[in-house]
């Protein structure tokens, strides 16, 4: 029988859980046993009896959880030492973050683990279902709001009242993919005038259908690059954008960044100066501090003040709501093992040539097989 482990994640940072109590239930009818340590979801609200109420083994410590493990999901990338503790030949599944953490995929598969990245799922409509970057960002993009709302410290929606009345906020979003129309979506639901960029102009209609205003400028027709995905901009059209930024930043009280590029630091939109310019008491929620950042002086993890602006980083942004992002991620994480099941056997039956694999399987049989951290794999 195919055991499925659930450990409980070791960064103190991540309030995630891999799997919920519906997940396990749909496992358990897969015909696979599933052994959640004891407090994995208690941060998404997920106490362990719900876990068992549904056929979950509730084991006592991590150790414990990954005996006899075949696979292994997690939220985050494990630790050294967590790895030591893992199967020879299990499958970890999680967002594997691998970019610059090469050593540490290089250990999973002298280990002999079959690392899993979820986040190098293909945008293919056969795979949305397990896409764990649409469905995290879609959340950091509505947190970002929540977080802006409280820090902004004024009322967002237009009031009008007997004792008179209070404008509406203004909030940009910069960068108008999964995060950025989620943000418009919530910004517009919480009453404030809401306008947004992007480099991609297919996504002007989709800001314009959310009820926002699309800006963009003249001197940039359109940098779609690959995949649905925007292209680096050439210098010109890097001073024609900052030049529209400049003069609209100034008029906001909240702007929302969640501009990126793939395989690129994030881009750098918003100046030092064009925080200053803005009034005091604005906020600026920078989405993609981790990768960078695309305000100056935004700092990851901490909440800073430049000119008479505060500048929010914070990081692990779908962690910050952790209990919905839980029942999401577990939700794409399910749909990616189903498919892994032979149905009538119930044993472990992975097609290694099937899309959703060859682009996920970081490291087998004790090598780096991805062809973007082992090339002479690909040859
Ligand atoms: P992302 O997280 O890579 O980037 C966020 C946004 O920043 C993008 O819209 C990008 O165009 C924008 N951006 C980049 N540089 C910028 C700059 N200098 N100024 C302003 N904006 C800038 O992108 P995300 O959110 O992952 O989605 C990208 C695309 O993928 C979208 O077209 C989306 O509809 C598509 N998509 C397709 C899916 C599918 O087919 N299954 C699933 C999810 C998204």
């Amino acid at each position: 029988m195919v055991k499925i482990a659930v450990p409980l994640e070791s960064d103190a940072l991540e309030g995630r859980v891999a799997a919920t109590p519906e997940t396990v239930k749909r496992f358990k009818a897969l015909g696979i046993d599933v052994t959640v340590q004891t407090g994995a979801g208690a941060t998404s609200r997920l106490p362990d009896d719900g876990y068992e109420a549904e056929g979950a083994v509730i084991a006592k410590d991590a150790k414990t959880t990954v005996a006899d493990a075949d696979i292994i999901l997690r939220v985050r990338r494990p630790s050294a030492d967590e790895i030591k503790t893992y199967p020879k030949g299990a499958m970890v599944v999680a967002q594997m973050d691998p970019y610059g953490h090469e050593k540490d995929v290089e250990a999973m598969a002298k280990r002999g683990l079959t690392a899993v990245a979820m986040e190098f799922m293909p945008r293919i409509t056969r795979a949305q279902v397990m896409d764990v970057l649409s469905s995290q960002a879609n959340l950091a993009g509505y947190q970002a709001v929540i977080d802006a709302a409280e820090v902004y410290d004024r009322a967002l929606p237009m009031m009008m009242t007997a004792a008179g009345t209070v404008p509406a906020a203004k909030v940009f979003v910069m960068g108008a993919g999964v995060a950025g129309l989620q943000a418009i979506a919530t910004a517009r639901r919480l009453g404030a005038v809401v306008t947004a960029t992007d480099v991609r102009a297919a996504a002007g209609e989709q800001v314009e259908s959310l009820g926002a205003k699309f800006i963009m400028t003249e001197a940039l027709k359109d940098a779609s690059g690959e995949g649905g995905y925007a292209r680096e901009l050439t210098d010109d059209e890097k001073a024609a954008q900052a030049e529209l930024v400049a003069g609209h930043i100034a008029k906001q009280d909240i702007v929302i960044t969640t501009a990126l590029i793939p395989g690129r630091p994030a881009p750098q939109l918003v100046t030092k100066a064009m925080v200053e310019s803005m009034k005091p008491g604005s906020v600026l929620v920078d989405l993609a501090v981790e990768r960078g950042g695309n305000v100056e002086g935004a700092k990851a993890g901490e909440t800073v003040e430049v000119g008479s602006a505060k500048v929010v980083g914070y990081l692990n942004v779908p962690g910050r709501i952790a209990a919905t992002a839980s029942l999401l991620y577990a939700k794409n994480l399910y749909a990616f093992v189903e498919t892994l099941i032979d149905k009538e056997t119930k044993a472990l039956s992975v097609n290694w040539d099937d899309e959703l694999v060859t682009a996920t399987v970081l490291t087998r049989d004790g090598t780096v097989v991805h062809p973007a951290f082992a090339p002479e794999a690909s040859a």
